[in-house]
């Protein structure tokens, strides 16, 4: 099984501050994984680097068997579908949603050429479809809601076929509904065989969709823990995540945190 990301030593600096802090991680073609962090942990920096857009200061970043500052980002960046908020804002908000997605196939955001093939324009309707929202197609991307817009973002980074799927924060500011549709989409996203490797950056464990293997639990820039999600996400290490005593619930294939409440005494 090959190795789709290869992290030995990663560290990123910006001035004074570390943002990424010697971190050893190894991601298979066959995993799904979720990164778990609190605010400022460390994880858009980790997807900046695991999509060839940011480079390590120390370390070596493997991605997709190339080594990142010994091989031409541009060539490598199409091979990874990335959804982020700040890639988000890039959309212009009058593209019809059709041309959103069909415009990854040349790695441009914004439609400026005419001539993309029936080939590209039917995927785009098929991938679409796939995430429940091809009846949306001829809409313009800012007429969307907020959990419509993160389904058509998801459908542009799979347009490329990527052999490595990026997902960040994908659920923030959806509602409860929205937040499980998603879940859901993603579950079955999971579970098929022929989806790329998938990283996906969460705050909450109730976001962790069935299917999902593993789990890296990062903190102040460090791997708190590693591994197979069944084995890595206990109350112990996700306590330790976030700073805080919690309870952790898993039930229906589902987890659920909370923080655990103080014993009061009455008199
Ligand atoms: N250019 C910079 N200079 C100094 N510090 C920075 C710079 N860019 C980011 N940081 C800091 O690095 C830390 C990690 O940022 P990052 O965006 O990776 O966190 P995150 O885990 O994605 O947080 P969130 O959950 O809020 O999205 C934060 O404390 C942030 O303020
Ligand atoms: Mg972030």
């Amino acid at each position: 099984m090959a190795a789709v990301l290869e992290f030995a030593g990663v560290t990123v600096r910006k001035g004074r501050a570390t943002l990424l802090d010697e971190i050893d991680w190894t991601v298979e073609e066959d995993e799904r994984w979720v990164v778990l962090g609190p605010n400022g942990a460390g994880k858009t920096t980790l997807l900046q680097v695991a999509s060839a857009q940011l480079h390590p200061t120390t370390g070596v970043a493997g991605i997709l068997e190339e080594v990142l500052g010994t091989v031409d980002v541009f060539e490598l960046r199409p091979r990874i579908g990335l959804t982020s908020a700040a890639l988000a804002e890039r959309i212009p908000r009058g593209e019809a949603v059709r041309d959103v997605v069909v415009s990854a196939s040349y790695g441009v955001v914004g439609r400026w050429r005419e001539d993309y093939d029936d080939l590209d324009h039917g995927r785009a309707l098929e991938l679409l479809e796939e995430l429940g929202v091809k009846h949306l197609a001829d809409r313009t991307f800012g007429t969307l809601s907020e959990g419509e817009r993160k389904r058509v973002q998801i459908a542009r980074a799979l347009m490329t076929d990527p052999e490595l799927l990026l997902l960040d924060e994908p659920a923030a500011g959806l509602d409860l509904g929205g937040r499980e549709d998603l879940v859901s989409t993603l579950s079955v996203l999971a579970m098929d065989a022929d989806s790329p490797a998938t990283v996906l950056v969460s705050h909450h464990v109730e976001e962790i969709p069935p299917g999902f293997t593993h789990v890296l639990l990062l903190r102040d820039a460090q791997v708190v823990a590693a591994g197979l999600l069944d084995q890595v996400l206990t109350e112990q290490n996700l306590s330790e995540t976030f700073g805080m005593p919690l309870v952790l619930q898993h039930a229906g294939g589902r987890w659920s945190a909370r923080r655990r409440q103080r014993r009061t005494t009455i008199h």
